[in-house]
């Protein structure tokens, strides 16, 4: 039976065949020495390309902006070479897809930046955890604050990276402003301790975000441009006092920006989502946001349609699901079994846990 998830959509003059959304996944999987996408990375998209719109992974926008070894960037000529390979692929087998742009700011370390100098933020501030880096695992250190020349030139470097999207064929970007990087390092006032004019007030946290989102779009129409955010924190000891207040005066100001799309991500499982659907911030910024909204964390079938049916998104977006299921689109549309994820191979195995996940074998009888 169809239900509204396999509806098409117009996201602007983009025409989707259905309102599943692959959400960015970082897989780490372009692990040469240009940290370009290659063949194997082509195909893995192309097998997913019966999904509404794929969401690409994280792709860095510069050296600074680097933090997971193999994680493909987009800002070299070789690496764009490499995505134009996936768009086109991916083109061919009917899909679309939109680049996402990271800056993983304090995420990283010295060995993995230019010059082995301290990875930036809004702050000085020490994740927890350990990063990978060419040495083995380290505990993270302390980032340093990005100085205003430092924040001019990100700022220039996504635009720089949507243009290169653009032209290595991309049907548009999604800025990554959630999960405590960069973006959201600014806009957190737990992160963000400047005195200058990007830090203090809501309006100073917001204004790296939007001086982004103002420069892209010097760039590239806005109908091409997306943005995730993330409004609960999703990093320990990374929050924000005042999210509603801080991401509601965010999401009003987005109005006037006229975006692809907002997307929300959520910390959220299947089961929080079946039983207790009230936990979840989208009737709040569907309340907020006149535009088209996206909906992530958790989803299932049956809590994606329920969304679609209350009209609180107009899109669904699948993470994990999308790793294991590359026909997860057709799945969904036959209530088929979902084959499980292999958490050993999220982010290393090569083709393994990458390319060989089956697809559901048709039978006529
Ligand atoms: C292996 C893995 C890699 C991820 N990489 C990214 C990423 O590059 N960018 C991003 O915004 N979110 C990333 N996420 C978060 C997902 O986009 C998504 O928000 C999360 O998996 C929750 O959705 P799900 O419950 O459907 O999996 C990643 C999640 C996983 C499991």
């Amino acid at each position: 039976m169809q239900t509204s998830l396999f509806e098409p959509f117009s996201l602007r003059n983009i025409k989707l065949s259905n309102r599943i959304v692959m959400a960015p996944l970082t897989r780490r999987r372009a692990d040469n020495p240009a940290l370009a996408a290659d063949d194997m990375v082509a195909l893995y998209y192309q097998q997913r390309a019966t999904a509404g719109l794929i969401i690409s992974e994280g792709s860095q926008i510069s050296p600074q902006a680097y933090g997971y070894t193999g994680s493909p960037g987009c800002y070299t000529q070789a690496q764009m070479e490499g995505w134009k390979k996936v768009t086109e692929t991916l083109h061919r087998a009917g899909g679309k897809i939109f680049l996402q742009l990271w800056h993983v700011g304090p995420f990283s370390h010295a060995s993995l930046q230019p010059g082995n100098k301290a990875p930036v933020s809004a702050s000085p501030v020490t994740p927890e955890g350990d990063v990978l880096t060419p040495d083995g695992r380290v505990t993270y250190e302390s980032s340093r604050a990005m100085t205003k020349d430092e924040i001019f030139q990100t700022v220039k470097e996504f635009a720089l990276a949507a243009q290169n999207a653009i032209k290595a064929g991309f049907d548009g970007v999604e800025v990554h402003g959630a999960h405590a990087y960069i973006i959201d390092q600014f806009i957190m006032d737990g992160t963000n301790k400047r005195s200058d004019e990007f830090g203090g007030s809501v309006e100073n946290r917001a204004r790296f975000l939007f001086m982004i989102l103002d420069e892209i779009l010097k760039q590239i129409p806005s109908g091409r441009v997306g943005l995730r955010l993330s409004p609960r924190s999703v990093k320990k000891g990374m929050e924000d006092s005042t999210p509603d207040q801080t991401y509601g005066y965010i999401v009003n100001k987005l109005k006037d920006y006229n975006l692809a799309y907002l997307h929300i991500s959520e910390m959220m499982t299947p089961e929080m989502r079946m039983e207790n659907p009230n936990h979840s911030i989208i009737p709040y910024y569907r309340e907020i946001y006149n535009g088209t909204l996206i909906s992530c964390g958790g989803h299932t079938l049956e809590s994606a349609n329920r969304m679609l049916e209350n009209n609180e998104a107009d899109l669904i977006a699948f993470g994990k699901p999308f790793i294991s299921n590359p026909d997860l689109a057709e799945r969904l549309r036959n209530n088929a079994e979902l084959t499980p994820w292999d958490k050993e191979t999220f982010y290393h195995g090569g083709s393994r846990g990458y390319i060989d996940y089956p697809m559901l074998q048709y039978t006529d009888i």
